[in-house]
């Protein structure tokens, strides 16, 4: 009758969790937040309303929505100190490792003014985290190709800002290009949050122990940068530029099946969805959004991905196993169109996800009945035996 979902409380005690901000219905593609579809919030909203949603319960009015928008835009900056973490390392760093390096260091700039009991304290934090990280991805790529990092402007919305830091130079006006940006927002959102996955569980788990926030988060992107979860993105680019014809396409859905060959097909299955993964149609849509307003419409590599799709979702293996495109699938086409640069893609993930952890970081810590993790194991090992000292080792 209040319209929420309710399980018995048996469910929590194996070692699941209960919450009320994603749900996922995998056989039938379906992904609300807080009950509203994915699809309606990629239409309708941008980025900064579904973090407000995600973290708050509800959507903002248009009050809300600015005063939102103005604290995050208001902590955009990091502390300048941070600038010289960049430099500890090589210039060929894989920007996911410094990712993991700058926000597990955030936490020695705010952990002793971070008390997590503090409703406060955590809003404060939260807003940190989700205002920071474009700048920390962005300062990433800068610091890869040598560039000198850019300040976040006060002026542009949280999709345009990340867009600008990345790609302006102090030596001209930055131009907005708004079929970007709304590309970016919807981006954004597709990859906010998606219940109990890897990285969100791992940010959970820290966070049970008490950890600060900054701590629990770097955590989070060294779960997310796995070729299986976050790093799929990257993954899928390199693999259609490896069959990079239409031609060969038939030869890597062969080895796919094969059991034998350790070769998936990234961007393909899910651990939840059975079903064609609801992000992933609205990322094609975007992408071909995004190829057109760049003159890129005959892009080879979406023609290998749309055949590839047409042809593994005709497949009895892959019919077989439920195996459909997730979210990863054309998300590496339209960043590379945007010129990021394949290693930045998982950055990218991190960052939206970001506002998902953050959130769930939060309902984690407000429960009253929160406990630190404890995963249960099935014991396989040795039973007692008798101690063999050196000298009667073989
Ligand atoms: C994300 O959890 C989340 O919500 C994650 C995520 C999020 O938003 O946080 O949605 C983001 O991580 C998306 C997934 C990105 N990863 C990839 O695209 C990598 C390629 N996909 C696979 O590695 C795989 O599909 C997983 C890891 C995603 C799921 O692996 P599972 O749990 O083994 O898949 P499954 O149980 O559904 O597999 C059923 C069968 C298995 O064969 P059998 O053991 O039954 O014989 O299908 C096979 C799998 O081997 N299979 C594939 C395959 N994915 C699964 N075979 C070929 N190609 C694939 N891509």
């Amino acid at each position: 009758d209040t319209g929420m979902f309710t399980y018995d409380p048996g469910f929590t005690s194996t070692g699941s969790c209960e919450s009320k901000i994603t749900y996922i219905d995998g056989d039938k593609g379906v992904l609300l937040h807080r009950g509203y579809p994915i699809e309606d919030l990629a239409e309708n909203c941008d980025f900064m309303e579904v973090a407000y949603l995600l973290l708050k319960g509800e959507l903002p009015n248009a009050q809300q929505k600015e005063k939102f928008e103005y604290d995050i835009t208001h902590h955009t900056m990091v502390h300048e100190q941070l600038t010289k973490f960049y430099s500890g390392f090589r210039r060929d760093a894989h920007p996911m490792a410094v990712m993991c390096g700058v926000v597990g260091a955030l936490s020695a700039f705010y952990h002793d003014s971070t008390d997590i009991n503090d409703p406060r304290h955590r809003m404060v934090a939260s807003y940190r985290l989700i205002a920071k990280m474009p700048t920390i991805a962005a300062w990433a790529y800068k610091y890869s190709v040598g560039q000198p990092f850019i300040y976040p402007r006060n002026d542009l919305r949280y999709a345009e800002d990340f867009l600008h830091l990345m790609f302006a130079t102090p030596c001209e006006k930055y131009e907005v290009n708004p079929v970007l940006s709304r590309a970016m927002d919807r981006i954004l959102i597709l990859h906010a949050d998606h219940e109990q996955n890897a990285s969100t569980s791992t940010v959970r788990l820290a966070g049970s122990s008490g950890a600060n926030p900054f701590a629990c988060i770097a955590a989070g992107i060294a779960s997310l940068w796995g070729p299986a979860h976050g790093g799929a993105n990257e993954a899928v680019l390199k693999m259609l530029t490896e069959i990079g014809d239409k031609k060969n396409i038939p030869e890597y859905v062969k080895r796919a099946k094969d059991k034998d060959d350790p070769f998936r097909l990234m961007g393909f299955g899910h651990r939840v969805y059975k079903n064609y993964d609801p992000r992933a149609k609205i990322m094609a849509k975007t992408c071909h959004e995004v190829l057109a307003e760049l003159g890129m419409g005959n892009e080879p590599l979406l023609e290998v991905a749309m055949e590839l799709e047409k042809i593994a979702l005709e497949d009895e293996y892959f019919v077989e196993k439920k195996l459909y495109p997730n979210v990863d699938f054309y998300s590496g086409i339209i960043f590379r169109a945007m010129g990021i640069p394949v290693s930045m893609f998982t950055c990218l993930f991190a960052l939206a996800r970001t506002t998902g952890w953050i959130a769930q970081w939060n309902e984690m810590i407000e429960d009253p009945a929160q406990k630190i993790g404890r995963p249960r194991q099935l014991y396989t090992g040795h039973t007692t035996r008798e101690f063999v000292p050196m000298h009667k080792r073989g």
